[in-house]
């Protein structure tokens, strides 16, 4: 079974959500790890409660980013996984660490990129007045919050949301389309072509190479 590291800085809802498919046996992976930049974050014990083994890479006992980069690097590759994901990870991550685990490392934001890039999202698209905002899984590449589009999930805006009350309809989303795009991912179906994501379809019985559909298979 292929086996993916989760990195994290905060709560771990993503990570919580990957770990308890991957547990009952609905997403086809083994979590080898999660690793947290903070000591704080309450994720760490969710991953604890769940008996995966989970580190703290402090990004403050390291000198300069490519240090953190190195150190995050080395706690990755102890575990060999096959895909590394992002989930919540409040760090930019130097050019070498993304050439590194280029084409094995996912991210999931929470707007449909390539709106709102970078921090507030939720705030910043209620102030723009947009009707749909949602969440973007996609690769990672040097550019922050961008690369590769994998899935992405829309919602609408609601008369009357604050931002709390449109942050959690995307993150009910964020679940869904981070556990399906990991599953795409370990089954083998995602290809980079031209710099876009294409999904292999054979396995659904179907031909060629195709966009995502945003759809949860099973
Ligand atoms: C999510 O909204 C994610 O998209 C963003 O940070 C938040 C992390 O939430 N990058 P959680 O830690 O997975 O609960």
């Amino acid at each position: 079974m292929k086996s993916i590291v989760i990195l994290i800085s905060g709560r771990g809802s993503n990570m919580v959500s990957l770990a308890d498919a991957a547990a009952n046996g609905s997403l086809p992976v083994r979590v080898a790890s999660v690793l947290s930049s903070r000591p704080d974050a309450a994720g760490l014990a969710a991953a604890a409660a769940r008996g995966i083994p989970a580190r703290v890479v402090d990004h403050r006992r390291h000198a300069d980013r490519e240090a953190f980069d190195a150190a995050l690097a080395r706690a990755i590759d102890d575990c060999s996984p096959d895909l590394v994901v992002l989930a919540g990870f409040m760090r930019i991550l130097s050019d070498g660490f993304v050439a590194r685990y280029a084409g094995r490392l996912l991210n999931i934001h929470p707007s449909l990129l390539p709106a709102f890039p970078g921090l507030h999202t939720h705030r910043r698209a209620l102030e723009a007045g947009v009707r749909l905002h949602g969440c973007t899984v996609h690769f990672v590449t040097p550019a922050l919050d961008h690369g590769p589009i994998v899935i992405q999930a829309a919602v609408p805006v609601i008369d009357g949301d604050d931002k709390e009350r449109l942050a959690a309809r995307v993150l009910a989303q964020e679940h869904r389309i981070y556990r399906q795009a990991v599953r795409w991912f370990v089954e083998g179906r995602l290809a980079i072509v031209g710099g876009r994501v294409v999904l292999d379809m054979e396995q659904d019985g179907a031909s060629g190479l195709i966009s995502p559909r945003a759809v949860e298979r099973r």
